[in-house]
């Protein structure tokens, strides 16, 4: 991996060495400034405690780098994200998932051999193990499938116990196999369980999109064909949510991992975080209100209450924490959206007309130019999915199932670093100072 300015915690390489300085109670600190191959330079902070004996303070982490990484970089004013420096467009366009796949895991575009490889290897491993099919039972009908995700998938480190030594390398590479070969077999599984269908069991002849949309969609009453317009815009949709840089479920997932916990479950805790509708929920939660919206006229009802600060609701898919112009994946998505639609017969379908409107609405606001506020990926996903014929309720675990190898992208990078520490952050202290306890009686 390459190694940013510092080779470790003591060595620098020999590099002209720029620095910050930071004056506090009269003494001056210089704390080193460390450049990147692209993004703005970060101020290396470790050692400001033991000098300095202060703490910074970021709650929301908005201005900081929580590591080093070499996977994805985003440019939130340029509206740019490049997965190994490829960029987002360009993969969606030309490559497909599991190549990504490959890709964010080993860093360069695989040769021909390669990617046969890698693709059996995932395809030979997307069956779970059979007693895990009665995990699913113990849920009620109606759980929610992210619920049962959650649950299942942290259930998996009961079960593949070969593949939880994360300081084995070949046990990282199998955990890593496993977990993106069978999340859309636990996905799907998740679906029918919760409409009362039989699960249908994932099949080797197939692509992985196609087989995500058969083991949702095919009942044993009746034969199913994978429509392939379907499965390439399955495809796509994977392609685009597969990761993000340091969002908060990577970065629970990070947390989570530097404490040495088995992979399953740290992947497990992303699913937990991606839930909330501020994060990857808000493709559920934006669709839901389209539907609320229901029809153009109602458009600017809405937008005042967005801009109405006694009011909570916010336009779900709008926003972003880096994106500061469209999110390029929101682009790709818009365009799909048309496509999909339009081969599916129902590009009338008042939804998107009403997400158009909206997106308009919104734009020429000065409100959201001022906040800079634009479509970010969850904004047009979820047309394409209800388009075709997915429940809202699984637009979450499909953004999870894509997520997977982003996550475990991430995993593998930080722990395969000989400087990874346990995360451990501070605080800014407002409680109260230490006092003596005192007797009920005396109270
Ligand atoms: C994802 O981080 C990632 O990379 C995430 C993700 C990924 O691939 O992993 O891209 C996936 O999570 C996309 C985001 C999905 N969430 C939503 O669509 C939910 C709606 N959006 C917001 O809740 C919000 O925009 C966030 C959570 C996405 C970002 O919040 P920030 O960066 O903390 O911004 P903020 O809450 O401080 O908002 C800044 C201002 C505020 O107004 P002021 O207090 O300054 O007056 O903008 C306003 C907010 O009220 N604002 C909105 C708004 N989003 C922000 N106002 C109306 N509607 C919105 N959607």
């Amino acid at each position: 991996m390459a190694r940013l300015y510092w080779e470790d915690e003591n060595v620098m390489t020999d590099k002209p060495q720029k620095t910050a300085s930071l004056t506090l109670d009269g003494k001056t600190y210089e704390l080193p400034v460390i450049s990147p191959t692209a993004g703005p330079d970060v101020i290396d902070i470790r050692k400001l405690y033991a000098q300095a004996n202060v703490f910074t303070y970021d709650p929301g982490f908005t201005s900081t780098a929580a590591c080093d990484s070499t996977i994805t970089f985003i440019d939130g004013d340029l509206g740019e994200l490049l997965h190994r420096g490829y960029p987002i467009d360009q993969l969606a366009s030309k490559s497909h998932y599991l190549e990504v796949c490959f890709l964010l895991l080993y860093g360069h575009l695989p040769e021909a051999g390669e990617l046969e490889t890698f693709e059996s290897l995932v395809t030979n491993h997307t069956m779970l193990h059979e007693q895990m099919v009665h995990l699913f039972r113990g849920f009620r009908r109606d759980a929610h499938p992210m619920a049962i995700m959650t649950g299942v998938v942290g259930a998996m480190s009961a079960f593949y116990h070969d593949s939880t030594d994360i300081n084995d390398p070949h046990q990282r590479e199998v955990a890593s196999i496993r977990l993106i070969a069978k999340m859309p077999t636990i996905a799907a599984m998740a679906f029918k369980y919760t409409v009362g269908q039989p699960f249908v069991y994932p099949r080797n002849d197939i692509d992985y999109a196609s087989n995500f949309l058969r083991m949702c969609f095919a009942v044993p009453a009746e034969d199913y064909e994978v429509n392939p317009i379907l499965a390439r815009a399955m495809d796509r949709i994977f392609t685009l949510h597969a990761d993000h840089e340091q969002n908060a479920s990577t970065s629970t997932v990070r947390l989570a991992s530097s404490s040495g916990a088995n992979p399953f479950a740290c992947i497990a805790a992303g699913i937990a975080c991606l839930w909330g509708p501020a994060h990857g929920g808000a493709n559920q939660a934006c669709l839901e209100m389209l539907n609320e919206i229901g029809t153009v006229d109602r458009i600017p009802e809405f937008i005042a209450r967005a801009k109405d600060k006694n009011d909570p609701f916010r336009l779900m898919g709008f926003g972003h924490r880096v994106y500061k112009n469209i999110d390029p994946r929101a682009k790709v998505l818009k365009e799909s959206a048309d496509e999909v639609l339009e081969l599916l017969g129902v590009e009338n379908n008042p939804i998107l007309q009403v997400a158009k409107e909206l997106e308009a609405a919104a734009l020429a606001d000065p409100y959201f130019a001022e906040k800079k506020l634009f479509p970010n990926v969850d904004f047009y996903s979820g047309i394409i999915l209800e388009a075709m014929g997915f429940p809202t309720s699984m637009f979450t675990p499909i953004f999870a199932l894509s997520r997977t190898v982003g996550w475990i992208s991430q995993w593998k990078e930080m722990i395969s670093d000989p400087a990874m520490k346990i995360g451990r952050p501070r605080q800014l202290y407002c409680g109260e100072v230490a006092r003596d306890y005192v007797d009920i009686e005396n109270r």
